[in-house]
């Protein structure tokens, strides 16, 4: 799978997000992105000859002054990153910038994209339907902004670094990219794009995927939490929760260290548990359940853990 290693944010503004989701794209959803755009025989992904993501440039930008605890709210069939300000330009933290991006020459509807904040209900909107799935947006909020974040057909959402009280992502088939998040409540939900968490999610978290979504996690971190898949993999390295709730149809779900009292079914696939590090002081349990597939258990008290990992 094209999951690609830390740093790779760290690139040019242009290639970083634009080109990674590309790159998934193109490797996990062509058929989708077609199925979703029947007009266009090929995306200008899948024309480029080098397979090269179509390099895209800001056509449009816009810069508003806003309540540093206010919320996003965004509705788009394009790609979305949202990020924080940076906090040595704005030391207020009162500004959200946004920024629309596209191949130059292109059929982009700049027009037909609301751009616009809300005094009283300290709400920022971002909503298009028609400005065309090629469009990329970026959006950097004050840290601690609420999101609320939906997009149709192939479009993507990546949230960075956010500290904030509700995080919601929705998508069709795009994928949900989240890193390094922060939030009370992180609620994700997709119809067939992948979720991937990247570094340490902290917070209560909420994720359901279906159809053939795939649920990839780094290192998830909260007192509840749930996810589901239909038919993808559910794929964890850490998982240090008070109490979880893990299922699928019929993917497999993989885990690597967990912490926690926790449920697992998997109704077709297998279940794969390395290592339960569980403390002896606190009694945690774990029920694992794949009436058609396998379960593989390896337990590891908390004092053989810190022996593998070599102190
Ligand atoms: C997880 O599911 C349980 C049981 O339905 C519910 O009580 C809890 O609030 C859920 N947690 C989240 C983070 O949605
Ligand atoms: C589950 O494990 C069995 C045996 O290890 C394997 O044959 C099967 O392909 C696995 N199922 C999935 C969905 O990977
Ligand atoms: C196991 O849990 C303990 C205590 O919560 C923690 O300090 C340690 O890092 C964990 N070990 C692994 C391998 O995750």
């Amino acid at each position: 799978m094209l999951v690609p290693g830390p740093g790779w944010w760290r690139g040019g503004p242009q290639l970083g997000t634009l080109g990674l989701w590309a790159a998934l794209r193109a490797a996990a959803a062509p058929a989708a992105a077609r199925r979703a755009h029947p007009a266009r025989p090929y995306s200008p992904l899948e024309r480029s000859p080098s397979n090269e993501p179509a390099r895209k440039t800001p056509l449009k930008e816009w810069t508003l002054i806003v309540n540093p605890f206010g919320r996003l709210q965004a509705r788009l069939p394009c790609d979305i990153a949202v990020r924080p300000l940076d906090p040595y330009h704005y030391p207020d933290s009162d500004r959200v910038l946004v920024t629309v991006s596209g191949v130059e020459g292109g059929s982009l509807d700049l027009d037909g994209i609301q751009v616009k904040y809300d005094e009283a209900e300290k709400q920022m909107a971002i909503v298009s339907d028609s400005i065309g799935y090629e469009a990329s947006v970026e959006v950097k909020v004050p840290m601690k902004f609420d999101l609320n974040i939906r997009t149709s057909g192939t479009g993507c959402v990546k949230v960075q670094e956010a500290e904030c009280d509700d995080c919601r992502i929705e998508t069709e088939q795009g994928i949900s990219i989240v890193q390094s998040v922060k939030s009370k409540k992180l609620h994700i939900q997709t119809k067939g794009g992948k979720v991937i968490c990247l570094g340490t999610i902290l917070g209560n978290t909420d994720i359901h995927a279906s159809e053939k979504s795939t649920v990839t996690i780094d290192k998830l971190q909260g007192s509840s939490v749930n996810i589901s898949t239909e038919d993808g993999l559910l794929k964890a390295k850490y998982l240090y929760t008070e109490s979880s709730s893990l299922s699928s149809a019929a993917g497999d779900i993989t885990l690597g260290s967990i912490h926690g009292d926790l449920t697992v079914h998997s109704k077709m696939g297998n279940i794969t548990i390395g290592h339960m590090n569980q403390t002896s002081e606190c009694e945690k349990w774990i029920k694992a359940s794949a009436p058609s597939g396998t379960v593989h258990l390896r337990s590891q008290s908390w004092f053989q853990s810190l022996k593998l990992k070599g102190f």
